[in-house]
């Protein structure tokens, strides 16, 4: 029988939603024809993680529709402490019950666990990933107080990296036509595989906005995000436009911020050492309530609540969320009888997406880079399963987690049959493609890993030295000189290097730029996918104080990266940037230009044009990461195993083998 878990609120439609909220109108009168629906039916609650609001709303809904409830009391006293796995855990409990509600510490844990339960499941909450059924509450409570969701302003405000509640919400006020500013507290801004999922899936994008102001009500933070209704590009120039910039600021003054939505921030989620991020958290209070600009502004809050939300918002009548948290029954209520209509109608999940997965045909794969993932903490529960994004954010190809949409960059690909390997270029786009729709894909985060699943490298067709040490030195002494002379000093300039190779050739310009004004430059690194902070101090720094984010804000920003293509990882960056603060400028070096851009991002500062063809591949060598190897920058093509043809036939030639 096909049943239907809530998940992601992905999972729903929008009319679907609508048709929960019509339900849960109905469901504020408890008399109603629906008060036996769940007679005689049981519904099992696994918290994993410590909860009032939803599991009792979640409990009182089902008893509240005639049903019952089992639950265990506290994992740590269930077979879980014992060493059981979710997914038995998830298999037995299935059969005591007839829908099972699961909060968990791990991303994509409920969604690993719904695999194994032949029940539906909801997601009550995994890790920092989503909370699916906040939203449908947070979404009910907004347009009951506001008559609509579409066009309606809401500022996010918080912990928006480890807020779970934030996510999913970010992603259904996208849908409903809503826009989004984002205060976030400075180091917890919204992570960068939710801004890409956001403008793939729903085509919104966040843009950057000044508002001081708005920002010196809440915090001291800098970020402020605003998701337009007609999404422009802003962040793809790399010179902050000052007429733009001025032109959002008016815009940003005339908002009328119709709610804002704070969150606690997330402690149990920080990393050990990650007593920084945070720390100038943002608060709403009085301040906050006088300001004229939030006259008709409601304040939500999933709760609960720390102090980032002081007690005198809840005298006024614009601190609703007491409200919402009790909006959580009806609620509850309606998507209980949604779920099991859908399982009687068996009507199939609401939209089928056809996605690129990928799992790896090898017993050694790629694996999700986020340590708190169900895949990395009980890999035997969740084997690792991906969506592969073909010039996805990033640049090249990247891989999403489809347990806790996490993603990664590919590095090495492999061809299953001949089995041979090379490192990802975008030239190999169309092989590439091809062998995954054959099953004969293979990725690997290494090169020993390759080489230990017993592949070869592609061979390299005729190289050529486009740069030698000394071209290269020369490039990084001229484009010290000429960031010098487009930089003052109180610019504060701070030089940002791509990761990994672009990070290398930041620390040679910040070094040029050391011997021509004999004092040290600030240097940081982005990372664009990775398991670190998105953007941290080079060389780290021990001390406490010094472990501060960077702060962005009025400087002036100079990007550096090896190779510019398609212009997308520049695109991430900038993104990143700019949602952690608001630089005077950002200008862009980079090594080798080698056109074929596919988003507008010009550099300013170029070493080399190089008009390379699609099919070539330019490579640059570094010593500090290719140890015994001179500095060169190279253009070759790489070789089918019997020699002589270019990539995109490297596959008609392997499938005649
Ligand atoms: C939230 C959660 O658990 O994610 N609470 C809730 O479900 N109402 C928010 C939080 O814990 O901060």
């Amino acid at each position: 029988m096909k049943k239907r878990d809530f998940i992601s609120i992905s999972d729903l439609a929008n009319d679907e939603i609508e048709e929960i909220f019509r339900l849960a109108d109905r469901m504020l009168d408890r008399a109603g024809p629906e008060a036996k629906f769940c007679a005689g039916k049981i519904m099992a609650t696994l918290f994993y993680e410590p909860s009032t609001r939803t599991r009792l709303s979640f409990e009182s809904a089902m008893q509240r529709l005639g049903g019952s409830v089992i639950s265990c009391p506290d994992m740590r006293f269930s077979s879980t402490a014992k060493g059981e796995t979710i997914a038995d855990t998830a298999r037995v409990v299935a059969s005591y019950a007839d829908i099972l509600t699961v909060r968990h510490n791990w991303d994509g844990a409920v969604k690993a666990m719904a695999k194994y339960a032949d029940v539906p499941v909801i997601n009550a909450g995994d890790g920092s990933h989503e909370h699916p059924s906040q939203t449908l509450c947070d979404l009910y409570t907004l347009r009951k107080e506001k008559g609509k969701l579409k066009g309606m302003t809401v500022v996010l405000c918080g912990d928006l990296k480890h807020g779970r509640t934030v996510h999913s919400l970010l992603y259904a006020l996208a849908r409903f036509g809503a826009h989004v500013v984002t205060l976030g507290a400075r180091g917890m801004e919204i992570p960068q595989y939710v801004v890409e999922k956001l403008e793939r899936e729903y085509h919104y994008s966040l843009a950057p906005m000044a508002s001081d102001d708005l920002q010196a009500v809440v915090s001291e933070s800098d970020a402020v995000y605003l998701t337009p209704s007609q999404p422009h590009q802003l962040a793809l120039f790399t010179q902050v436009d000052p007429e733009m910039q001025s032109r959002l600021k008016n815009l940003a003054s005339r908002l009328k911020f119709d709610a804002l939505y704070m969150t606690r921030k997330q402690k149990e989620r920080l990393k050990e050492g990650g007593e920084g991020e945070g720390r100038e958290y943002p608060r709403i209070g009085e301040r906050f309530l006088r300001e004229r600009r939030f006259k008709d502004t409601v304040v939500l809050h999933p709760l609960p609540r720390v102090d980032e939300l002081s007690p005198e918002v809840d005298k006024d009548w614009r601190g609703i969320y007491f409200k919402q948290a009790a909006y959580g029954v009806p609620v509850r209520m309606a998507l209980l009888k949604f779920l099991f209509d859908a399982l009687e109608s068996r009507k199939a999940v609401g939209k089928h997406k056809t996605v690129n997965l990928f799992k790896s045909p090898e017993p050694i794969g790629p694996q999700c880079l986020n340590h708190n993932c169900v895949t990395r903490t009980e890999p035997v529960s969740a084997e690792p399963r991906f969506e592969a994004l073909f010039a996805g954010g990033g640049g090249g190809f990247v891989l999403r987690c489809c347990y806790c949409d996490h993603q990664l960059k590919v590095q090495y690909v492999g061809h299953t049959r001949p089995k041979r390997y090379c490192s990802y270029d975008s030239s190999l786009l169309e092989a590439v493609q091809r062998w995954l729709m054959q099953g004969e894909l293979a990725i690997f985060d290494s090169l020993k890993q390759a080489e230990e699943l017993g592949y070869e490298p592609y061979k390299v067709g005729p190289q050529r030295i486009i740069m030698d040490e000394a071209d290269i030195r020369r490039s990084i002494e001229q484009i010290s000189d000429q960031i010098l002379a487009g930089t003052g000093e109180r610019d504060r300039p701070l030089i940002l290097g791509v990761r990994s190779k672009g990070a290398v050739l930041a620390g040679r310009i910040a070094e040029q730029l050391k011997v021509r004004r004999n004092r040290d430059f600030e240097l940081g690194e982005i990372e664009i996918y990775g398991t670190e902070e998105e953007i941290k101090r080079v060389p780290a720094s021990i001390s406490e104080t010094e472990r501060e984010p960077i702060n962005l804000k009025d400087r002036a920003v100079i990007l550096v990266d090896d190779v510019i293509h398609t212009g997308r990882t520049i695109k991430s960056a900038l993104s990143i940037i700019f949602k952690s603060g608001r630089p005077r400028s950002v200008r862009l070096a980079v090594l080798v230009d080698r056109g074929h851009r596919e988003v507008p991002v010009k550099p300013d500062y170029v070493g080399k044009h190089i008009p390379s063809s699609d099919r070539e591949r330019v490579r640059v060598k570094l010593r500090e990461i290719e140890q015994d190897e001179k500095d060169k920058v190279l253009i070759y093509s790489v070789i089918g195993p019997d020699g002589g043809q270019p990539p995109p036939d490297l596959t008609a030639e392997a499938t005649v083998s």
